[in-house]
């Protein structure tokens, strides 16, 4: 069974885009979440703005600290000894031609979007199992198996998420733990608009950007529109519940029906 107080909710990345719109989710439901981000200003301002999107149903904690790598993991453990759920939702992503990656950037989106979810994960996840009760989500995205050519080691690290959640998924079995993907597909969050307008030009609207890019670049969507953040943290919200008990091991598409396959 949950916690009878309040859960601890941890939602990594959270001072911008879909992490903050799953920390909003979480607190709306009389969580204790704990905002993250790098800077502290910045996670402190996500954070009221968190509280106040919330409505003060839940208390909302900020922790800054970059989780991609073991100091920042530790400062968080330190700050937040034992968290219930567990969003690993940090990930970062970038445009280039396949054969122009160097190693270096191939090691940096690992180390950021695979291994900082995977620390996490061994950090918080054994004391859930104690406990009898946890809830891990790796934010993957539907290029886990929609390879984009122009990020191949973005897709890389989406795809080996899957592998990780399911592997921890068959390690926590019967404890009462569930670890699961959720794969978002084409999300407005600044970062997206940033990355749209770079590549249709800024002399339309945005209206016009976003519907050229899903019709040109992701033809597959059945949505026909970018995905809003708060569409991606409701599904993460349910993962994260009670509801979802007999979830576990698995990836669970918010993509807009982008990626064609009936079974991610
Ligand atoms: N947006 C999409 O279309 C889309 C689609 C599919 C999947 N996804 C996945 O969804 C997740 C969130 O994406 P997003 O687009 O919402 O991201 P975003 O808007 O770029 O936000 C990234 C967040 O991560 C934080 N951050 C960056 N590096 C960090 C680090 N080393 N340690 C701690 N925090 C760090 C940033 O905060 P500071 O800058 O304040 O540190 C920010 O809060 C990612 O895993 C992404 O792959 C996104």
């Amino acid at each position: 069974m949950p916690p009878q107080s309040p859960r601890t909710v941890l939602v990594t990345g959270s001072t911008a885009g879909i992490g903050e719109a799953i920390a909003v989710a979480f607190a709306r439901g009389g969580d204790r979440v704990i905002v993250n981000g790098r800077d502290e200003a910045r996670t402190a301002a996500a954070a009221v703005r968190v509280r106040e999107a919330a409505g003060g149903a839940g208390e909302v904690v900020p922790v800054a600290a970059d989780v991609a790598g073991e100091e920042g993991a530790q400062r968080l453990l330190d700050a937040e000894p034992a968290v219930d759920v567990l969003v690993n939702n940090l990930g970062i992503f970038a445009a280039q031609p396949v054969f122009e990656i160097p190693d270096e950037e191939w090691r940096r989106f690992f180390e950021v979007n695979v291994l900082s979810g995977v620390r996490l994960a061994r950090l918080y996840a054994p004391a859930m199992a104690e406990r009898g009760w946890g809830r891990v989500v790796f934010i993957s995205s539907e290029s886990s198996v929609l390879i984009p050519t122009e990020m191949v080691h973005y897709g890389m690290t989406k795809t080996a998420q899957l592998a990780v959640a399911r592997g921890m998924a068959q390690e926590l079995s019967g404890s009462g733990v569930t670890v699961n993907t959720v794969l978002p597909g084409p999300t407005l969050t600044p970062g997206v608009e940033e990355f749209i307008r770079d590549r249709v030009g800024d002399d339309v609207s945005f209206e016009e950007a976003e519907r050229r890019f899903i019709a040109e670049e992701r033809p597959t969507s059945l949505l026909g529109r970018l995905i809003r953040p708060e569409e991606v943290a409701s599904l993460v919200h349910y993962v994260g519940s009670e509801a979802s008990s007999a979830t576990t091991g698995a990836a669970l598409k918010v993509d807009g029906g982008v990626a064609p396959a009936l079974i991610p």
